[in-house]
């Protein structure tokens, strides 16, 4: 069964003909052309598919694209573009939160919902934040000092 999927992706409205099996993650990257957002593990368990609904984050890769009818979806496309990026996509940057950068993505989506409700947050809330993405190059550290310098730059 299909049916027409109208949301905002990054800010901007559309409608598609969509499966109502589809997932978010393969309607970002396979029908809107999206492909900033990862696939890890296609099972909920590394957060590389972490997108923004309605500011929340949200795995991609386990919500049905036809869910988020009438509602506002961001991706890392949406948050920042080269030669403008946000101040999240800067401070991974600059402090090397990314090496890989399969897990970036996701993170800097769930840094950002983070930010949005808490602009200041601690490093135990930052974990917190981040406790559903896996990275399996930097240790973590690195990503911490990033969301942290990020939000020292509001
Ligand atoms: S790809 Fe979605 S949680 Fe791993
Ligand atoms: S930078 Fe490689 S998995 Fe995080």
């Amino acid at each position: 069964m299909s049916g027409v999927l109208r949301l905002t992706l990054n800010g901007r409205a559309r409608a598609d003909l969509v499966a109502s099996n589809l997932f978010l993650v393969d309607y970002l990257r396979g029908v809107a052309g999206l492909t900033g957002t990862k696939e890890g593990c296609d099972g909920g368990e590394c957060g590389c598919c972490t997108v923004l609904v309605d500011d929340e984050p949200r795995l991609a890769c386990l919500t049905l694209a036809a869910r988020c009818e009438g509602q506002r979806v961001e991706t890392i496309e949406g948050i920042g573009a080269p030669g403008r990026l946000s101040r999240l996509q800067r401070a991974f940057h600059e402090k090397l939160g990314a090496q890989c950068g399969i897990c970036t993505p996701g993170m800097i989506m769930a840094a950002e919902a983070l930010l949005r409700r808490n602009p200041q947050p601690d490093e135990a809330a930052i974990r917190e934040a981040l406790s559903g993405n896996l990275c399996r190059c930097t240790g973590y550290v690195k990503i911490i000092e990033a969301v942290r310098a990020a939000a020292e730059a509001r």
